[in-house]
């Protein structure tokens, strides 16, 4: 149990237009994975195969947010955010990716959105966080450069119907996780294993992202358009020279690879040259495509990275190293509030968006439901407050941190850990779908509403 004491902080120290949000995600919370016309994802296909997912579980029902969302936002609402951000499942929209469009899933969608505005919850909405229709799939998924234009087509779907009133899109959630994790490490859908692929996928994930914006811009007035990317502040694992060079290889894979071609540097040549063969195959054009100006940029942060050299283990020569005596959440990841400033004003200082929100940031432990009904939940409540306290000490230093999304709203299917890690401010018992708020959810409601010293 953590010792560390609670920050003094209220929410008089953000200014009055910071948003306040909770994320979630498509294929984590709606279910109804075969209802009203959805199609297959790579996620379903993924899940569907033995040994890929920890408990053997899916998301067929997940948190039965498809037929719950009004009790979800009434709990969004009651925890007094101002912002809600959710993923559209495109298979459930395009059930083959293209083409035929599902209506009853563009109307779920419309009836989530119109749900958010009624409660005064501003929907921020995510395009892609990872359910590929399957279709897609088999005719190479990202592998595919017409996998670009899907998206596009995509993006151009929803975008006539929501955009009237959804302000806020995000393109691509984490394309670290769902090219490289999916492609190259084998352990997210759709389950590849080979550097190449991975990178090739996340040049066209990209390249989708750069082809989305000019779609958004002309379909939906006022639009505010962006990416969230998972970055990390990367630490040497001693004062060696190897490895403090280690840092500056490894950051160039993990932070860099995304950020330099985004702000128009193109993927940056240290790291290109060490990928060798396995470099991404561009055309002409690509780069500028993946250039175009955003309105911000979401970072997810959850946990830095303490490297090693490992010359000639892997093309990048570093190695991930776990030091000991840290404070760690009980996914093992470590928990840094510290390392949020440092990455935030770094992305400021080499990049300068004009807007940053953290779209994602929360953690897991092991939530015990007590006899009345209480989950007294009060790690994840500190990480929680830290970390808020963390945002403002950015703010104070110049970083334009505009709002931040406590992730998650909901207890929810976490990938290929399936229901074994619970990131919820809410719990859910998936036996009965009964949502309870947890100590760190009321603790996040005192913060907001201001009531008393939420510390
Ligand atoms: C992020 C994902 C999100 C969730 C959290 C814990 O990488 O974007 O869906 O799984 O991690």
């Amino acid at each position: 149990m953590s010792t560390k004491p609670m920050p003094s902080l209220a929410r008089s120290d953000f200014p009055a237009d910071f948003r306040w949000g909770c994320s979630t995600s498509s294929y984590q919370i709606e279910g109804a994975a075969r209802l009203d016309g959805k199609g297959e994802s790579i996620w379903d296909r993924f899940c569907a195969t033995p040994g890929r997912i920890r408990d053997a579980s899916h998301g067929d029902v997940a948190c039965d947010h498809y037929h719950r969302w009004p009790e979800d936002l009434d709990l969004a609402r009651a925890l007094g955010v101002n912002a809600y951000r959710f993923s559209v499942a495109w298979p459930r929209v395009l059930p083959q990716g293209r083409g035929g469009v599902n209506e009853r899933g563009l109307d779920f969608y419309e009836r989530l959105v119109d749900g958010c505005l009624a409660r005064g919850l501003e929907p921020w909405l995510t395009l892609y966080h990872w359910d590929l229709p399957q279709a897609l799939q088999e005719q190479g998924g990202w592998l595919s450069r017409d996998t670009v234009d899907a998206f596009a087509e995509y993006t151009e779907l929803v975008a006539r119907r929501l955009g009237d009133r959804v302000k806020h899109w995000i393109t691509h959630n984490e394309p670290w996780c769902s090219a490289l994790m999916g492609h190259h490490d084998g352990v997210h859908a759709p389950g590849l294993k080979s550097l190449a692929a991975g990178l090739q996928a996340c040049h066209h994930i990209l390249l989708s992202h750069g082809r989305a914006l000019p779609v958004l811009r002309s379909h939906v007035k006022d639009a505010r358009a962006g990416i969230t990317l998972s970055l990390h502040p990367i630490r040497a694992a001693s004062d060696s020279d190897a490895d403090q060079a280690a840092v500056r290889r490894h950051d160039g894979s993990r932070n860099r690879w995304f950020l330099d071609p985004l702000h128009g540097r193109g993927y940056p040549a240290d790291t290109w040259a060490l990928y060798g063969a396995h470099a991404p195959r561009m055309h002409d054009g690509d780069l500028a495509e993946i250039a175009r100006p955003c309105d911000f940029l979401g970072i997810n942060y959850y946990f830095p990275e303490v490297v090693a050299d490992a010359t000639g283990a892997n093309p990048i020569g570093t190695r991930v190293v776990e030091p000991e005596g840290v404070e760690r959440t009980a996914f093992g990841w470590q928990v840094d509030p510290q390392g949020m400033v440092e990455l935030l004003q770094r992305v400021q200082r080499d990049y300068a968006p004009a807007e940053v929100y953290l779209t994602e940031n929360g953690s897991t432990y092991e939530d015990e439901l007590l006899p009345d009904g209480r989950i007294e939940d009060l790690q994840r409540r500190s990480y929680l407050a830290r970390h808020l306290a963390a945002a403002r000490d950015a703010r104070a230093q110049g970083v334009p941190l505009r709002g931040y999304f406590a992730w998650s709203l909901l207890d929810n299917f976490e990938w290929a850990e399936g229901y074994t890690r619970r990131f919820g401010l809410v719990h859910v018992d998936y036996a009965t779908q009964q949502r309870r708020i947890k100590a760190s959810g009321r603790w996040y409601s005192d913060f907001l509403h201001g009531r008393g010293d939420a510390a």
